[in-house]
């Protein structure tokens, strides 16, 4: 996956480059970074060539939109509702036939394709597990539909999370001008000032100790997915002496964990170095744990150090004028017009001073 996440941070970084010294929207433009990212991987990169990611960003985007807003969130927890007209919900039910068009196409041109042994991607290497036409659904075996959803599942969940993610990770340092300048620090240790072509390869993130804690820092305090998602008990259980009983929906709250004074020194401040002191590793359960942890931890994590050293080691970020943004979360539960499972920031913008020749020192403006 390094060489794809690569190579577009690398583009992306020339993109931001262009708008170097006016504010710019990030979070826009990290959601397309990160849903170009999965789209390559889960479709190839066949995509580029023939220039469909400005229509996939769309779609998708149009889909976590649609299906974001409260007259459809609401159905989901009163679906008796349905039965009422909704203009939302004929919205969502558009966007998910164009969501489904491109998917289908998709695995039609990869089955055409696709070559014994041997994949390209990830819709490839699903395809390669695929049971025969005969098997019947319920069977256990991975058909064609399963497929399908999964990409789905990929496209989804890989794209606002990161986004969101990195967005944080933003604010946070425009907050934070002195850890900011210290991880610029560390990365011209590493690599050398103005060292544009270098770079940390991911397998020696150690050599970032302190990129490594403030990720983990960000994830701690603003794990994106605060609520998890919902799960249901299969048996009778148990958790700190509370019975559960079969066939109970349970929300975990993650951040709530993130949070516990028992656990946490000082659990409500942006503080990375409590990440650096050796032997501590990190209780934090921003993907979830065990049977159902989030698939794409691997992903993320790969994509938030490589976008972030690329960042760093480009950019100084400022905030766009004299104020900051904001740290509170949106209200994760208001009623209009978009009520988020995800953990979202107000709307900000951020301005990019490129580094390298002459001026170096991170935002004085506190
Ligand atoms: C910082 C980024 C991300 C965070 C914080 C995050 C967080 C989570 C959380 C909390 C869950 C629910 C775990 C549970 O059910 O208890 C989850 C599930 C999932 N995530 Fe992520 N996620 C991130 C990025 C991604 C990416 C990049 C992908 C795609 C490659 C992805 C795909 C999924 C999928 C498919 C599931 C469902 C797994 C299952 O139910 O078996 N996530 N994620
Ligand atoms: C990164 O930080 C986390 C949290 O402290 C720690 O568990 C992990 O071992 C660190 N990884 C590296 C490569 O240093």
């Amino acid at each position: 996956m390094e060489p794809v996440v690569e190579q577009l941070t690398q583009e992306f970084c020339e993109r931001m480059r262009a708008q170097a010294g006016t504010p710019v929207a990030i979070e826009e433009e990290f959601s397309l970074l990160t849903c170009s990212i999965i789209c390559y991987l889960t479709f190839g990169d066949k995509i580029k060539e023939d220039n469909l990611m400005p229509a996939y960003y769309k779609c998708i985007q149009e889909v976590l939109k649609t299906w974001s807003h409260w007259s459809i969130q609401i159905v989901d927890v009163i679906p008796f509702l349905r039965f009422f007209p909704n203009p939302g919900l004929r919205r969502l039910k558009q966007a998910i036939e164009r969501r489904d068009h491109i998917v289908e196409k998709q695995l039609r041109q990869h089955k055409e394709s696709l070559v014994a042994g041997q994949w390209r991607d990830m819709m490839d290497y699903m395809l390669q597990g695929v049971a025969q036409p005969s098997v019947e659904e319920g069977s256990g075996q991975l058909l064609e539909g399963h497929v399908h959803m999964a990409a789905v599942d990929l496209l989804i969940g890989g794209t606002e999370t990161t986004a969101n993610t990195l967005s944080w990770a933003v604010v946070f340092l425009l907050h934070h001008p002195e850890i900011q300048q210290r991880l610029q620090e560390e990365l011209d240790h590493e690599l050398g000032p103005g060292a544009s072509s270098s770079q940390v390869p991911y397998k020696d993130r150690a050599r970032l100790p302190l990129l490594n804690a403030t990720i983990a820092e960000v994830l701690r305090l603003r794990p994106v997915v605060p609520l998890a998602l919902p799960h249901r008990t299969t048996r009778p259980s148990s958790i700190s002496g509370y019975d559960i009983p079969e066939g109970t929906v349970i929300i975990p709250k993650l951040q709530g964990a993130h949070l516990d004074e028992t656990v946490w020194e000082r659990p409500h401040e942006f503080w990375p170095d409590r990440f650096l002191e050796p032997g501590k590793s990190s209780t934090a359960l921003a993907f979830g744990c065990r049977a159902r942890v989030c698939l794409g931890e691997p992903l993320a994590h790969l994509e938030l150090f490589l976008v972030l050293t690329r960042l760093l080691q480009a950019f100084t970020l400022l905030p766009p004028g004299d104020a900051l943004p904001s740290l509170q979360p949106l209200p994760s539960l208001q009623p209009l017009p978009h009520c988020s499972v995800i953990l979202k920031m107000q709307p900000f913008q951020v301005r990019l001073q490129p580094r390298g020749m002459g001026a170096h020192s991170p935002g004085q403006s506190q």
